[in-house]
């Protein structure tokens, strides 16, 4: 166990001297938990590959599963990938720093346990001033894994990490609540046309604005486990974001949702257990049954997006058996609110409007 040093930070304006010591670790090849826009990384030396792996070991990550490298400098991108194409540059110009990964193929100076063995490389570069600041001082590209045990939500504030990473990591950047709540879209730039691998913080929509042709991969929409052979981004195949309590997705149009979420949360409270119930502000004063909690409103996707992953914590702290979901609409940050709930709950998605 390490003693992990908690330094709290202006998100705007990052004191100097508390970034140095978070860097003099990073330096060492230690690890600093860092907020992002998106979510909480966990920060290590790409280019030190004990770093690395120190990392992956504190996550309990699978080796198989890369993580993101963070830069702080566009042109630090020519230096770890090779073959840069002229969408990339575009989108890195209008949408960097933005929670938006692309992945090239890499270069040799990367070392291998970096890519877990790929040809190649996802970076991003984050918009949060302690991020850029950290990345900065430590003067080495910094990989980011979210800053969770592997396979549970993503924490959005220090707590969460401390949750998980307490005694793991050297120390955490606190600079409060991250901003968007879920990750970074991951862009696939290697195959044409450029494919999403994970929706995320940029929406498909504004992607569609710099990109004309650009697809979704059938994995980031799927709506049940997929073959983990055709699964382009490694981490698709592993158990993610899950909360203790099972959970199920209830999908569909309002009112039926909310019907089909009443009448399973009353089915499994006779059945003796603890229940709870992931609703919208549009609904959450109609449900009489367990622990009601609200998402946030269906008009505000953002908000959704924001409380998704702290409210599934929640639920863990309240010890439920099950959780019952109510599934939003597909559009904006929803395509990525909806990619994570129906990954938490191992695809057990009820359709309401179909019977
Ligand atoms: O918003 C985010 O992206 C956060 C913050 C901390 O920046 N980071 C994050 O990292 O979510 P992580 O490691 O939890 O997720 C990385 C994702 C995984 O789905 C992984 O499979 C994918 O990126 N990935 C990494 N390298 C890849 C590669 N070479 N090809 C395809 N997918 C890759
Ligand atoms: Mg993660």
């Amino acid at each position: 166990m390490k003693k992990t040093i908690v330094l709290k930070v202006n998100p705007q304006k990052p004191e100097k001297e508390k970034i140095r010591s978070a860097a003099d670790f990073i330096k060492k090849g230690g690890l600093v938990a860092f907020p992002t826009e998106t979510v909480y990384g966990l920060g290590a030396d790409a280019l030190n590959p004990k770093a690395v792996l120190a990392a992956f070991e504190a996550k309990k990550r699978p080796l198989d599963n890369p993580p993101i490298v963070h830069v702080a400098d566009i042109k630090d991108v020519y230096k770890l990938a090779e073959n840069v194409p002229s969408k990339a540059e575009k989108l890195m110009k209008e949408l960097w720093p933005g929670p938006l990964t692309l992945v090239f193929k890499r270069s040799s100076i990367v070392p291998s346990v970096t890519v877990s063995g790929l040809d190649t490389i996802a970076i991003r570069m984050p918009r949060h001033e302690v991020a850029l600041a950290l990345i900065k001082e430590s003067q080495c590209p910094i990989i980011g894994p979210s800053a969770n045990l592997a396979g549970r939500p993503s924490p959005t504030s220090v707590e969460h990490v401390l949750e998980d990473l307490n005694g793991k990591v050297d120390a955490v950047l606190d600079a409060g609540p991250t901003y968007i709540g879920v990750e970074s879209t991951v862009l696939d730039l290697t195959v044409s046309p450029p494919q999403v691998l994970r929706p995320g913080g940029t929406p498909f929509e504004v992607l569609k604005q710099f990109i004309k042709d650009v697809r979704l991969n059938p994995v980031a929409v799927a709506d049940r486990e997929v073959d983990v052979e055709k699964a382009r981004s490694p981490g698709v195949k592993h158990k993610h974001y899950a909360p203790r309590a099972d959970l199920v997705v209830v999908e569909g149009k309002l009112p039926a949702v909310f019907n089909k979420v009443r009448e399973l949360a009353e089915i499994y409270a006779r059945e003796g257990k603890r229940v709870g119930v992931l609703a919208t502000d549009e609904t959450v004063a109609g449900y009489e049954v367990g622990v009601v909690k609200s998402l946030g409103s269906r008009s505000d996707t953002a908000s959704i997006a924001r409380n998704l992953f702290r409210l599934l914590r929640e639920f863990d702290a309240e010890n439920v058996n099950v959780i019952v979901a109510e599934g939003i609409p597909m559009d904006g940050l929803g395509l990525a609110v909806m990619n994570r709930l129906r990954k938490a709950s191992g695809y057990n998605i009820v359709k309401a409007d179909e019977d």
